[in-house]
């Protein structure tokens, strides 16, 4: 059996240590098995670059941060455009799968990944997806592998930024990455103590959330830290579809919504304000224990539905235990946080502002 792997999207904890579990229980248990490399994400695979990967090469790389076969972004709808040479990226990578000879490819990547994955399934290439991102908004799993990760790193920050904000009586707004899911920023926040926590799921009110600061001011409390994901949206701009908001700030010259919030914050409170953008430090490094120990169970739990011979499938996380979807039931789905939900509400129960 060939087998191929690739990693797509951006990178994150964990994506060695699923292919170092992929690839041991591979070499253990489908004899005479083969394993190559797919270079830098689809895009690999639609030039048609590979390496062999021995079984060695597995062993050392589970605590090994980012991805040790590069990876890129291929945006899903470019997919099926006709390229200059008048072949599309879809059939290009259709015909490396099978000039490669793979009886299985395995994807490690997020919701656009596994979108494209479903397409190589429908064109009759035998895939296995494997949930990947610091985001956490992979439908159909309960965590994704990089998520938990990130968390620490996130939650460590903030709880750093939290004794500065005492210290200097500040209020420090700490921007965390999700453009469109506030897992992370949530997660982050909420390990980290933060006052407030603004996520894209639910629009903030600015006034709700002054008052928030003052309600640290009033109760003497020295300092105040708000968590706020890439992607929060005032409740003014809820209206706008992401594209026309990202517009709109470029417009009125902001760079993030931390940074303007701070600046907004700052002259209503009159508490300094501050502002801290983490960006790719919460993507880099090694796995966290939780993290190499879901990445080698989602792995080897691959490797067996190889050699069970299922495909179309991605791996999923249910309670404890580690099962699969369908690749068409979940491709263009996303996992947001319910407002509703019990986390936010334990959140919103103990004083923490979501600025509604
Ligand atoms: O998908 C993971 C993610 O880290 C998002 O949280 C973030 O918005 C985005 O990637 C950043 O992407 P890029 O690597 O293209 O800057």
């Amino acid at each position: 059996m060939k087998i191929g792997i690739l990693t797509s999207g951006g990178d994150c904890a964990g994506l060695n240590a699923v292919m170092r579990g992929i690839g041991l229980y591979v070499y253990q248990n489908i004899p005479g098995a083969e394993v190559v490399g797919i270079l830098n994400g689809y895009g690999g695979l639609i030039r048609g670059e590979s390496r062999p990967m021995r079984r060695e090469e597995f062993e050392g790389i589970l605590n090994v941060g980012g991805t040790v076969l590069g990876t890129t972004r291929t945006p899903f709808k470019m997919m099926t455009v006709s390229e200059e040479d008048g072949g599309t990226r879809l059939e290009k990578m259709r015909a490396n799968y099978r000039k490669m000879e793979l009886d299985c490819l395995f994807t490690l990547g997020g919701a656009g990944t596994h979108r494209t994955a479903a397409l190589l399934c429908a064109e009759g290439c035998n895939v296995i997806g494997l949930p990947k991102t610091i985001d956490n908004d992979i439908y159909g799993t309960d965590v994704t592998f990089g998520f938990h990760t990130a968390v620490d790193v996130a939650a460590e920050a903030i709880e750093r930024v939290r004794t500065t904000a005492a210290s200097h009586g500040r209020t420090i707004l700490v921007e965390v990455m999700g453009n469109k899911a506030g897992w992370l920023t949530l997660y982050a926040g909420m390990a980290a103590g933060a006052d407030a926590i603004l996520l894209p799921e639910i629009p903030f009110n600015i006034d709700r959330l002054c008052e928030r600061v003052m309600q640290n001011v009033r109760e003497g409390k020295s300092g105040c830290v708000i968590a706020v994901a890439e992607g929060a949206v005032l409740d003014s701009e809820a209206p706008f579809k992401r594209k026309e908001r990202a517009f709109i700030r470029v417009e009125r010259g902001e760079n993030t919504v931390t940074n303007h919030l701070a600046e907004v914050i700052g002259e209503r409170t009159g508490t300094e304000t501050r502002a801290s953008v983490l960006g790719y430090i919460q993507r880099g490094g090694s796995p966290s224990a939780y993290d190499k120990v879901l990445s080698t169970r989602l792995g080897s739990y691959a490797g067996k539905l190889a050699a069970e011979g299922r495909f179309g499938v991605t791996v999923a996380v249910c309670g404890n235990t580690i099962t699969f979807n369908a690749l068409a039931d979940i491709a263009g789905k996303y996992k947001f946080v319910d407002p509703s939900s019990e986390i936010v509400a334990a959140a919103e129960g103990i004083g923490i502002c979501l600025g509604r």
